[in-house]
Formats: structure tokens, C-alpha cells, sequence
């Protein structure tokens, strides 16, 4: 069999955040149900100035920008931003998107709300989490409200092995938790019918070998207390109904949200 490396960009992020996403029954419905609920926990009206960052191929941002947002999103990997910006043209809708480290925003008081979605908080380290939460405080105007949807280390996850159909081949799947470190694991493969299989390569930053750190909702606090961001609240991604209800007792929260008060 022939092996062949890809790198996030030249394959991975394509084939997990367009591909494979797209596949979801009902990801473009829950792209609506948490874009509204942002809208209503953060208190914002069109046209707020919001920044989106770890955005993928911007299909939270499109719904934003549909309702009359004014939205920046930032990415690490260029072939998806491309995306983004293709899917911003044939709608012919505004946003700004920018191919980067979101380590490297330097902002000072431009949005209204940043957002973080889909557990694409936690990359960095504890270190370098914390530091973006500095930046992100620093990017927000004062009374500007941050959201991270993180994957919660009350999450269980046992260790699996899978393999998935697809049109052109199958995917292998590994999923583990380091409890040593919190942080959740992952890594896969695609064998294509022709007999190539797909491997990630190894490359510095994020890449398609995930390794997330996964915080808990005291953590999330106090990390944000140390950035000077204030608490708002928590809620689950799975009960985002309009005006938020109770959160049922044992359901996980992954979503913690601040305020930049001054
Ligand atoms: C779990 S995906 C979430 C994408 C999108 N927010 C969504 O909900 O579909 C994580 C994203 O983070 C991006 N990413 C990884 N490291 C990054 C970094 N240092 N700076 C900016 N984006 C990064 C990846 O390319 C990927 O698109």
C-alpha cells in the first residue's frame, strides 16, 4: 500500500471542517440555533462588529454575516479561509477573512462579542490558552462579550476504534482521553478504494493528530479572571433554546461566557 502525508492544510482541514461536517444531518440548522443564541446571551443587534476565531470555512460567519453582522474571521489554514471567502462571494455577502495564528491577534477595542465555536478553544497549552484570553479581552471593545464552545473535561470519552464508508474509500478513526493531561486525543487515516492511504503529517501547530486541552467550568472562571474578563455565565451546546432554559442537573456545560468590563 502506498502511504502519502498531508499536511492540515493540504488535505485534513478540507476533508474535517468542509467534507465531513457538511455530512452531519441538521449542521447548517445548528449553525442558526447557536449564531441565535450567541445574538441573545451576548445581547447583540446587526451591525456588531464580531470576531471569529479558529472559523473553519466560515459557516457560522455566513450566518452572521446573512443577518447584517459585520464579521472578521480568522484561520489558521489557507484552504479553508479560501473556502469561506468562495461561499462569501455567492452570496454575495460582507466579511473579512484572514489567514493566521490566533495567537497573534493584536486588537484593541474593535468587537463586540468574539466568538470561539466548536471546541476550538484549548490548542495552545495552558500557558498560551491563557494568553489568548488576554488578547481576546484586549481585542474587545469595554462592555464586549467573549463565547467559547470548549470541549469539557467532565466530557467522557472512551478510547475507540472506527472505520467509516465513504464514496471513495474508509476512514480509520482512533479517539482516547490523556487523563495525565486532560486533554483529548485523536488521529485518523482514509484508505482510498485505489489503495493510497492518507496519513497526517507531522508538523508543528495544529494538525489532523488533535490533542485538546479540556477545561472545566471552574477552570474556564478562572482563567478568565486572570485575563480580566468577567463571568457571565455557562450553558450546554445541547439546550440552546431562546431565552435560555435551566441547564438540567449532570448535563455537561462547554460553553462559558465573559465580559470585558473595563
Ligand atoms: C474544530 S475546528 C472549528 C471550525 C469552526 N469554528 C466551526 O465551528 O466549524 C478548529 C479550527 O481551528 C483552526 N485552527 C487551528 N489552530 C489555529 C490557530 N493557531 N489559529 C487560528 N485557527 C486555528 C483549524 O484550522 C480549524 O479550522
Amino acid at each position: 500500500m502506498k502511504v502519502v502525508e498531508k499536511s492540515w492544510n493540504e488535505f485534513w482541514a478540507y476533508y474535517w471542517r468542509v467534507e465531513d461536517r457538511h455530512r452531519i444531518p441538521g449542521i447548517f440548522e445548528w449553525d442558526k440555533r447557536i449564531v441565535n443564541f450567541i445574538e441573545y446571551v451576548c445581547g447583540l443587534k446587526p451591525p456588531a462588529h464580531i470576531l471569529d476565531l479558529a472559523c473553519g470555512g466560515g459557516d457560522q460567519a455566513k450566518v452572521f454575516a446573512r443577518k447584517g453582522y459585520e464579521i472578521v474571521g480568522i484561520d489558521i489554514a489557507p484552504s479553508l479561509i479560501e473556502f469561506a471567502q468562495a461561499q462569501f462571494l455567492k452570496e454575495n455577502l460582507k466579511g473579512n477573512f484572514i489567514v493566521g495564528d490566533m495567537r497573534d491577534i493584536n486588537y484593541k477595542e474593535e468587537f463586540d462579542t468574539c466568538v470561539i465555536l466548536s471546541g476550538s478553544f484549548g490548542f495552545f497549552g495552558d500557558i498560551d490558552d491563557q494568553r489568548l484570553l488576554v488578547s481576546i479581552r484586549k481585542a474587545l471593545k469595554v462592555g464586549g462579550k467573549v463565547f467559547i464552545m470548549f470541549i469539557s473535561a467532565n466530557e467522557h470519552v472512551d478510547h475507540t476504534r472506527t472505520w467509516r464508508d465513504l464514496e471513495y474509500g474508509w476512514e480509520l478513526g482512533e479517539t482516547w482521553f490523556d487523563n495525565e493531561a486532560c486533554v483529548h486525543c485523536g488521529t485518523s487515516a482514509i484508505i482510498r478504494r485505489d489503495g493510497t492511504m492518507i496519513v497526517p503529517k507531522k508538523e508543528p501547530g495544529y494538525h489532523a493528530n488533535e490533542r485538546i486541552r479540556c477545561y472545566t467550568i471552574p477552570e474556564m472562571r478562572t482563567m478568565f479572571a486572570k485575563a480580566g474578563l468577567e463571568y457571565s455565565a455557562s450553558y450546554s451546546s445541547r439546550y440552546l433554546e431562546v431565552p435560555p432554559k435551566t441547564v438540567p442537573k449532570g448535563a455537561i456545560r462547554n460553553i462559558v461566557v465573559g465580559e470585558r468590563k473595563v
